[in-house]
């Protein structure tokens, strides 16, 4: 088995690589680890390359050196340290016991082992054997403070991915605090970049947006205690003429549902430094002697041609070595969620219905969203009273799951766990467990609070009543947050520590949900927060799927899941039909609109099924049936984006198998012309020289001619429609 990872003591160089990439660092002048590339795979790498010295004003140099071509404030470096010359955005800030902030972290030592180490209490990629990876930890050393710092590095054998974290040891005798800790840091020379992030709102997710790194330090980040709506915890660095298929891309994906920091720093000489981590917001921990600190990992890509093959090592890397339950490579069941068809006014009698129609129409899943517990009649009370609401379901919630699975579809339920309702149970007998700070009102949001996760005993309370309902034959639970922290403090932690409530929150909800996932293997969980305000890697590590957003607009939702697909799966990417004028943005599209969005992601429905005509609902019978026979090109095969619908009037994506033997292509025109210009879809991803057949017409093309003259889209003749092609390879 060839090493993935090798030391040349001479030159001290650490060389990462595979077939795809190459990751390239050195130890340098006063052991300061200095980047060297990170690109694609170079075979042999001699040692050659090393940063040019030249005395440059106002850039220091290394204690007790007459060198003045050395500064740490322009190397490129692996971890920056704080205080000791490098003026660029520090990875780790420390504050000692005598009151410093500076560190100079040295080289001290390393370790190559195979396979990936666990850490602790956090999500990450793993492996399914040693052999797959391997990992490089470097530690780094402050003598004077006794700080260590261990950057962990593990490179995969067939991927263009490496992930990064970091861990600090405090080896002194006294506590410090830690102020910010990144997860890693990567310096580039001599690149001009762009940055693409994928910001937001609520009903709003994910939009691709590009933008010019120029002098100065950019900032991604979130403050809300979650990876949230408004800025996703992913980034890429793409060379200004990058596309979806030609040019350099190097992706960061946090895998973290925190607050996260994505800091860009284009430095006084054009250098380009990012720095990704827990937000340092509001952060600190207190690190006692002998203690460590984990933090969580990115997962990076490089990609030499384009976006769409960064998106598709990000697509195989969270499906194969992120998502862990066993529906992982399931075929996701097609649900109808009760919410938009009835929001918080049904009981057993009125829901039946929507059921038996649903078995009709060869529907798999019913979902019982908000509403079914405590006494929740509107959005104002009974968070945190997970006892079912009698009003609605008189003879128990099992009396209506069983009548569910008799008609044989599987039985999901909502629950939003980490909240708290003023009107509760559960508040009347701990007032304590509601996060806020002593003598504060805490500010409210849709009515509701947030609990304490950092604490052991709310949890505890949370995962006692959760199994009571869970051990009651249920097969999917939606969990839902709908609001974001504020006020945050715990009674759990002494004054000096509340800098550590945000990460021990997020961490306890890990804990809780590591528990919960583990004790029902059978369930199907599926992420949510007000739509798509927790889509984040760490969140797919426990849950294969998440609600993508709270807007099911089909024309919304064209650009909120081509933006979720520049870093997330397709199996994760949940998409319902729902019924018109749409609830969210009052537009009218046609059902095959609705539909062929829906189609393109983890598909269901989310509208009152027996309101249907009778046409409409044999349309949805088709629909099912069909989504059913693609469903597992649709899941599990590779995606491409064709057309970016952000600032144009179409959006254009297909599927294909991993044998390039089936393809489905996705064509939508948003509104339509009298004098239209002609377009064309150029397909992308098949084998040139066979032949492909349109399953419908049964027209008959090679891969060149698909690839190359492409397909005429159809003019349309009204707003928001859509066109679905389906080839199959002749043998
Ligand atoms: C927000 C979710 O995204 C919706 O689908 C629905 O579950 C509501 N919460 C219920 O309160």
């Amino acid at each position: 088995m060839q090493d993935l990872i090798e030391f040349d003591e001479q030159r001290k160089v650490f060389h990462l690589h595979n077939t795809k990439i190459s990751y390239l660092f050195s130890v340098e002048d006063g052991n300061v680890l200095s980047h060297l590339y990170f690109g694609k795979a170079i075979t042999k790498y001699h040692g050659q390359l090393r940063y040019p010295r030249i005395d440059r004003g106002f850039s220091g140099n290394l204690p007790g050196s007459t060198d003045r071509g050395f500064s740490r404030d322009t190397l490129p470096q692996e971890y920056s340290s704080n205080g000791t010359g490098d003026y660029r955005i520090p990875a780790v800030i420390i504050q000692h016991n005598n009151g410093s902030y500076a560190d100079a972290f040295c080289f001290k030592n390393y370790k190559i082992e195979n396979g990936k180490p666990q850490l602790e209490g956090l999500p990450q990629a793993y492996v399914k054997n040693p052999n797959e990876a391997q990992t490089l930890t470097v530690t780094l050393e402050d003598q004077i403070n006794q700080i260590e710092v261990d950057l962990l590095y593990t490179i995969y054998r067939n991927r263009a991915v490496i992930t990064r974290a970091a861990c600090v040891k405090n080896n002194s005798k006294d506590s410090v605090t830690l102020e910010k800790v990144a997860s890693m840091q990567l310096d580039f020379v001599a690149k001009k970049f762009d940055s693409i992030c994928l910001p937001g709102a609520h009903a709003n997710e994910r939009h691709f947006d590009r933008a010019k790194i120029d002098y100065g330090v950019k900032s991604f980040e979130s403050r809300r205690g979650t990876s949230s709506h408004h800025m996703n915890p992913f980034v890429a660095l793409v060379d200004e003429k990058t596309d979806e298929f030609s040019g350099e891309a190097y992706g960061f994906n946090f895998v973290y549902s925190g607050n996260h920091a994505f800091q860009i720093e284009k430095d006084q000489i054009g250098q380009t430094r990012i720095v990704v981590g827990i937000n340092d917001y509001d952060f600190s921990w207190k690190l006692d002697a002998g203690k460590t600190f984990q933090t969580p990992e990115v997962l990076l890509v490089y990609s030499a041609n384009g976006l769409n093959e960064m998106s598709q090592e990000y697509h195989h890397i969270i499906r194969e070595r992120v998502v862990r339950s066993k529906f992982k490579y399931q075929e996701r069941p097609i649900l109808v969620n009760n919410w938009e068809a009835t929001y918080f006014d049904f009981d057993e009698e009125k829901l039946k219905p929507i059921v038996d129609e649903a078995k009709s129409l060869g529907i798999e899943m019913f979902v019982l969203d908000d509403g079914w517990f405590g006494k929740r009649d509107d959005d104002t009370s009974s968070l945190g009273d997970w006892k079912v609401y009698h009003k609605k379901f008189p003879q128990g919630l099992k009396h209506f799951s069983d009548y569910v699975h008799e008609q044989k579809l599987k039985f999901g339920i909502w629950f939003e766990p980490e909240m708290i309702s003023i009107d509760s149970d559960l508040y009347r007998a701990h007032l304590d467990y509601l996060m806020q700070v002593p003598k504060r009102d805490p500010s409210p949001s849709r009515s509701q609070f947030v609990l304490d996760m950092s604490r052991a005993e709310v949890r505890d309370n949370i995962y006692t009543q959760m199994v009571e309902i869970l051990d009651e034959g249920i097969d999917y639970v939606k969990w839902d947050m709908n609001r974001h922290l504020s006020d945050v403090y715990s009674l759990g932690l002494p004054p000096k520590q509340q800098g550590e409530v945000y990460h021990r929150y997020i961490l306890g909800v890990y804990e809780l949900l590591e528990k919960l996932t583990q004790r029902y293997p059978n369930i199907l969980f599926e992420g949510c927060s007000g739509g798509g305000g927790r889509f984040d890697a760490g969140w797919a590590y426990y849950m294969p799927q998440s609600w993508t957003s709270d807007n099911t607009d089909a024309i919304a939702r064209l650009t909120i899941q081509y933006g979720t697909s520049l870093a997330y799966p397709i199996s994760t990417i949940t998409a319902h039909v729902s019924a018109i004028p749409n609830h969210q943005t009052g537009r009218k599209t046609p059902l095959k609109t609705r539909s062929d969005v829906a189609m393109s992601g983890v598909f269901g429905y989310e509208l009152d099924l027996t309101q249907m005509t009778l046409q409409e609902k044999n349309d949805v019978k088709e629909q099912v049936a069909f989504y059913k026979s693609i469903r597992k090109l649709v899941q599990f095969g590779d995606f491409y984006r064709l057309k970016n619908p952000t600032n144009g009037n179409q959006a254009a994506w297909m599927f294909v198998s991993s044998n390039r033997d089936e393809v489905m292509v996705f064509v939508f025109q948003i509104l339509a012309f009298a004098q239209p210009e002609f377009t064309k879809t150029i397909l992308v991803g098949l084998d040139e020289d066979r032949t492909y057949q349109d399953v419908v017409t049964k027209e008959e093309f090679t891969g060149l001619e698909l690839m190359n003259l492409g397909i005429y889209d159809p003019v349309a003749q009204e707003d928001y429609t859509s066109k679905i092609y389906h080839f199959k390879a002749l043998k």
